[in-house]
């Protein structure tokens, strides 16, 4: 149906400043309007309006039709899980979205309202080069649109086929499940689990638990195998999230250090059943809203360096109609780090693995000393034939060092010019594999360094933005995301400043 003339009104929440800016570009894009004014509570808008559109938009809670005041599906999503009354901020935690802890996961509406502002309809398929915990993968199953993921961390990737897993399969069977794994749990022997077998992955496990609640977590994982059949991961990403807060690991540092604070007082396998049943909560609720989803998107384990090459055995390799994603940052959060447990408990990986796994990841800090040295090789004779403009801020870098600055610091200038390189492949790959005009959007932070006790404020969207245009990109739009926190344990180290960076394939 179209109309003539709507109000459309704002969420109750605070926004940031680029939320208000988001929800002005959508109205352009999804519903090209020939007015728009402010209201009181939001934007008159008058044009040839679809309503299908209306339905669409994330920032805004309600909209105007003849009849009456309809809510946006965004609107009806967040309020979902919602407890009690008002919130301050938006809700992040509907649907699947939380399931398992990530760091540097998305926001939720900012991937809705990058593909409105993208302008990319229900049907169409994209692909996310860095889908960590799969939030653009789930943001797009809510809106219909296809959607494929890649990471080389086996952990993003088995928590974000949990998520897109569960969307597929009706909330009141996870339930029924839950409660047959919870009734029949006690039943497993005990006793084999007190005796100590040596292997890493035990040896390790044991390293970080106390003995009476090493016992308990893998009875429940042992449960959860035999018991929960082909839904057996979804049940495993939830308990696994719960592995940091019932370890000898300091639960909310965002390094490895032992812990000060005192265990949690309920039992894991309480914990467990708890957590379960508000998830199994929220997804009932935003099934409610979207449906059960019959073909759920999909996450690959792969480096995003090498997609192409990887890509080839995926059993769906389409032309996509865009690209979103956050990737790392330039000199990475520590991903790895707060997620060893989780990855050696799912056998994702052995301890042995764990190094080698943190220094492949784009952004890695881990740098060997014969690292270092190949790297500082490559920036001195620009190996990777980076633009001229990105090449020189590298040697800038190095020129700053002095003997002052430590290994890591030493470091910075080569991680940066790896970083850099390891983008620009990316480009590369995902313009072969984009439609004619396809566009590529990405959330990217900003860092900074010390060098020789000077302030490098190293703006790497624009640098990113140079990589890509030299890679045949077209840039369209540097948006500032003021505010926007990745992360919010650490409030000192989240990230304040990040830019939505848009470019088109020509
Ligand atoms: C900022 S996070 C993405 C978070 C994601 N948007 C979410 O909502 O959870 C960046 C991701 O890039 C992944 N990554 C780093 N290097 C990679 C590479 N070479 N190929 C694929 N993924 C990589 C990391 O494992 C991490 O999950």
């Amino acid at each position: 149906m179209t109309i003539t003339e709507t109000l459309l009104f704002l969420h109750n929440y605070r926004y940031f400043p680029y939320e208000k800016d988001l929800a002005r570009r959508e109205i352009e894009a999804l519903l090209s309007p020939s007015e728009v004014h402010r209201n009181g509570q939001g934007f008159k808008v008058i044009g040839s309006i679809d309503e299908v559109a209306l339905k669409r938009l994330v920032y805004f809670q309600k909209y105007t039709l003849d009849s009456g005041f309809f809510d946006t599906l965004q609107h009806r999503l967040e309020t979902s899980c919602l407890k009690t009354g008002r919130q301050k901020r938006q809700s992040t935690r509907y649907s699947v979205h939380g399931l398992h802890e990530y760091k540097g996961k998305f926001n939720p509406q900012i991937v809705r309202g990058i593909l409105n502002v993208l302008g990319i309809p229900p049907k169409s398929t994209i692909i996310d080069p860095f889908c960590g915990s799969g939030t653009t993968l789930v943001e797009c199953s809510h809106s219909e649109v296809n959607a494929l993921g890649c990471d080389i961390n086996p952990l993003a990737v088995f928590i974000s086929n949990a998520k897109l897993q569960s969307l597929s399969v009706e909330a009141q069977r996870l339930r029924d499940i839950l409660d047959r794994l919870m009734n029949n749990l006690n039943l497993i022997d005990k006793n084999c689990l007190l005796q100590i077998r040596q292997s890493p992955r035990e040896d390790y496990l044991r390293s970080w638990f106390t003995k009476e609640i090493f016992v308990e977590i893998e009875c429940l994982r042992i449960a959860i195998e035999n018991l929960t059949g082909n839904h057996k991961n979804i049940f495993l990403a939830l308990a696994s999230d719960l592995l940091r807060d019932y370890s000898l690991q300091e639960p909310l540092d965002l390094r490895v250090r032992r812990r000060k604070t005192p265990l949690p007082t309920q039992s894991p396998g309480e914990a467990f059943q708890q957590k379960a049943a508000i998830f199994i909560n929220n997804l009932e609720a935003a099934q409610d809203v979207v449906g059960v989803k019959q073909e759920p998107n999909y996450a690959y384990l792969c480096d995003s360096r090498e997609i192409i090459k990887n890509s080839e055995q995926w059993s769906h390799r389409p032309a996509y109609d865009a690209a979103v994603t956050s990737p790392p940052y330039a000199t990475a959060l520590p991903y790895i780090d707060t997620q060893r447990l989780s990855l050696v408990w799912l056998d994702l990986a052995t301890p042995k693995d764990l190094r080698f796994l943190d220094a492949n990841l784009t952004g890695s800090r881990e740098f060997t000393k014969k690292k270092k040295n190949f790297w500082a090789e490559s920036l001195k004779s620009n190996r990777n034939q980076l633009v001229s403009e990105v090449h020189s801020y590298c040697c800038e870098l190095e020129e700053a060092l002095s003997d002052t600055d430590g290994f890591r610091r030493q470091a910075v200038p080569y991680l940066m010019y790896r970083y850099f390189s390891d983008m620009q492949a990316v480009f590369r790959n995902i313009l072969e594999i984009t439609k004619i005009e396809a566009p590529f959007a990405l959330v990217v932070g900003h860092n900074h360094t010390i060098l020789s006790g000077q302030r490098f404020n190293i703006d790497t969207p624009a640098l990113l933005k140079k990589i890509a245009i030299s890679c045949g990109w077209g840039h369209q739009e540097s948006i500032p995301l003021q505010t926007y926190h990745r992360y919010s344990i650490h409030s000192a180290n989240a990230v304040r400043t990040e830019t939505l960076l848009i470019l088109k394939k020509p």
